[in-house]
């Protein structure tokens, strides 16, 4: 059986297909058209899965969008005649997106796609979360948490998940809470406060919150009050997301926290201003996590489950994550590898098999490589077109020179095998680079990534090594297995491990399994047998404000645009003719053949 999820509309719209129970493809459609955060119907996505897949339209048994649009509809509608006066600015800018777009889902799927109307089913937002999150999870049975800024109507949701041993598959919720009250709406609402963009920097505020202190979380609980039955609700005097798009914060919130960010400033640490927003963004990360915490230990002693399923776009949050593990009372805590609105494609599809056909359960392979293959050979040709130097090695051969070449202090463009699907570059799409001093880091923030100065950047450390370097709790190397905690450097390494140690002492690590991504952890094997430390720092293959790369043109054209030395794509390792290792390297090749 084959079947199709799509999900769109929103924000990084993305296709997975699901194909006798596992998936086969799943992409985001901003990897493909190149344009970061496309919400646009996903239809380079879409063909990129069939393809994979080799099978037409007609083939698929059923197309399932991720959530449902009138539902969606219902709640922008109500919320705009609740906010009336007030929303009028606002009213037709959403009904023409929900018109436009969300309710006539059916007649745009059916009419890109050519399916019948009958084939196409639609999954709920927070069941599509929850499926994505326990489904892929390599556990029978788990509590479920989900929480996001909102999707129809629900902004967060409590259930559990078990595939029994008849093959059967259920999935329940438990519990809601409804929008405007939205933890996820909370984040965001300080991410706009504090002059950065809203679903896409989130994780900007969870950084900058650990150069802050908690000193204005008695100012934040005035803004969500914890209420009887475990849930918790929004004072919406301080907010206004739920009357107009333009705003997320009121006048009251600005009188109680301070005059906003202006977001050309870069944030002056250094000034009482600077500390003030990162005092911030460490009060509510402390109030997001002290939230969470409580609703999961709740959900913990109902359930009297070990495993913990987490989705939503606020499981992208790995502090809160690490906190989760550490104090909710669950023993293991799943967080998928795309937990956002992308990873719905995935878990809709999925529900779809498991509950609405009842087919049979599967187990989903444990890895995020779900996109397009990267073609080594294609790099080679390019690179030799434009005179750069591009060999081809055999496995052996190219760990070892990548190996030195990190050794060497280069940084390294590495891509190799199906390309991540989820915000994080795991292996696949990643630049490499020597971990150990804070020039690197520097380096990279002003040559490459060219990002703000207070965001750290991730390391990869091979399984068998990570305690060593990081201190992990139990259940913190499946955690990190898709980077979703962040966790302690051990203090005795911090000084040889500076460009990936967060101000706090941290490290959003990615404990890598050798089957996960072989080659990856040969590399890092190989690169401690040389310095001692089997540690890479990890970061996106991308430029700010583009999305990660996907084809070996997207990561050559990456390559020549930015100081990265040297460019892998499968076996091809190329570099830059005008840099002096080219020159030196020439010249040997010159030596050996004369
Ligand atoms: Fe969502």
């Amino acid at each position: 059986m084959n079947i199709l999820g799509i999900s769109a509309h929103y924000h990084d719209s993305a296709a997975a297909l699901v194909v006798d129970g596992v998936p086969v493809c799943a992409v985001q459609e901003e990897r493909l058209s190149r344009h970061k955060g496309d919400a646009t119907f996903p239809m380079l996505a879409i063909e990129s899965c069939l393809q994979q897949a080799g099978i037409e339209p007609n083939q698929l048994d059923a197309v399932v969008f991720y959530e449902r649009p009138m539902l969606k509809f219902d709640r922008i509608l109500t919320c705009a005649l609740r906010a009336f006066p007030r929303s009028w600015r606002a009213f037709p800018t959403a009904m023409k997106n929900s018109l436009g777009e969300k309710v006539w889902v059916r007649g745009i799927i059916s009419s890109q796609l050519g399916v019948p109307g009958r084939k196409i089913l639609f999954t709920e937002h927070h069941q599509s979360h929850a499926a994505a999150a326990f489904l892929t999870a390599p556990t029978r049975r788990a509590a479920i948490m989900t929480a996001d800024a909102v999707g129809e109507w629900a902004t967060l949701s409590v259930g559990d998940g078990e595939r029994m041993l008849n093959g059967s598959t259920r999935i329940r919720r438990f519990r809601e809470i409804r929008f405007p009250h939205s933890l996820g709406m909370l984040y965001s609402t300080f991410t706009a406060y504090l002059g950065f963009k809203v679903n896409e920097d989130e994780y900007k505020v969870m950084g900058l919150a650990a150069y802050g202190r908690p000193t204005l979380v008695d100012q934040v609980r005035k803004l969500i009050r914890r209420t009887p039955d475990g849930a918790f609700a929004l004072d919406l005097n301080y907010f206004e997301f739920h009357n107009t798009a333009e705003r997320s914060y009121s006048s009251r919130f600005v009188e109680l926290f301070g005059p906003t960010r202006n977001p050309y400033e870069p944030i002056d640490l250094d000034t009482a201003e600077g500390q003030r927003f990162a005092d911030c963004a460490a009060s509510v990360q402390r109030v997001l996590e002290d939230t969470l915490v409580e609703i999961a230990r709740v959900l913990h002693q109902e359930t009297g489950l070990q495993d913990l399923c987490l989705g939503g776009g606020v499981a992208l949050n790995g502090v809160a994550n690490a906190r989760l593990l550490a104090e909710s009372g669950f023993e293991r805590v799943f967080v998928p590898p795309a937990p956002g609105d992308a990873g719905c494609a995935i878990g809709a599809a999925l529900y779809c098999d498991r509950i609405h056909f009842g087919n049979p359960d599967r187990d989903v392979p444990d890895h995020p490589f779900w996109g397009p293959w990267v073609d080594g050979s294609e790099l080679a040709r390019l690179a030799r077109e434009d005179s750069h130097f591009a060999v081809e090695l055999q496995d052996g051969a190219l760990i070892d020179q990548i190996a030195d070449d990190l050794v060497a202090g280069h940084i390294v463009g590495w891509m190799e095998g199906a390309l991540e699907f989820g915000p994080r570059a795991l292996g696949h799409r990643s630049i490499l680079a020597a971990p150990h001093t804070t020039e690197m880091r520097d380096r990279l923030n002003h040559e490459i990534k060219y990002r703000e100065a207070f965001r750290p950047f991730a390391p990869v450390v091979p399984i068998d090594a990570a305690t060593h370097y990081f201190d992990l709790p139990p259940g913190g190397k499946r955690l990190a297995r898709f980077m979703s905690g962040v966790f302690p450097v051990r203090p005795e390494w911090r000084s040889r491990l500076e460009a990936i140690t967060h101000v706090d002492g941290t490290a959003r690590v990615q404990v890598l399994e050798p089957a996960m991504a072989p080659r990856l952890h040969a590399l890092l094997e190989a690169y401690g047998q040389r310095t001692g430390i089997p540690v890479l720092l990890n970061t996106s293959f991308n430029l700010a404000g583009e999305p990660i790369v996907n084809r070996a043109v997207e990561g050559y054209s990456t390559f020549l645009r930015c100081k990265i030395d040297v460019l892998v794509g499968g076996g091809t390792r190329v570099i830059k003719r005008t840099s002096a290792t080219a020159k030196t390297e020439a010249a040997k090749l010159k030596e050996e053949v004369a």
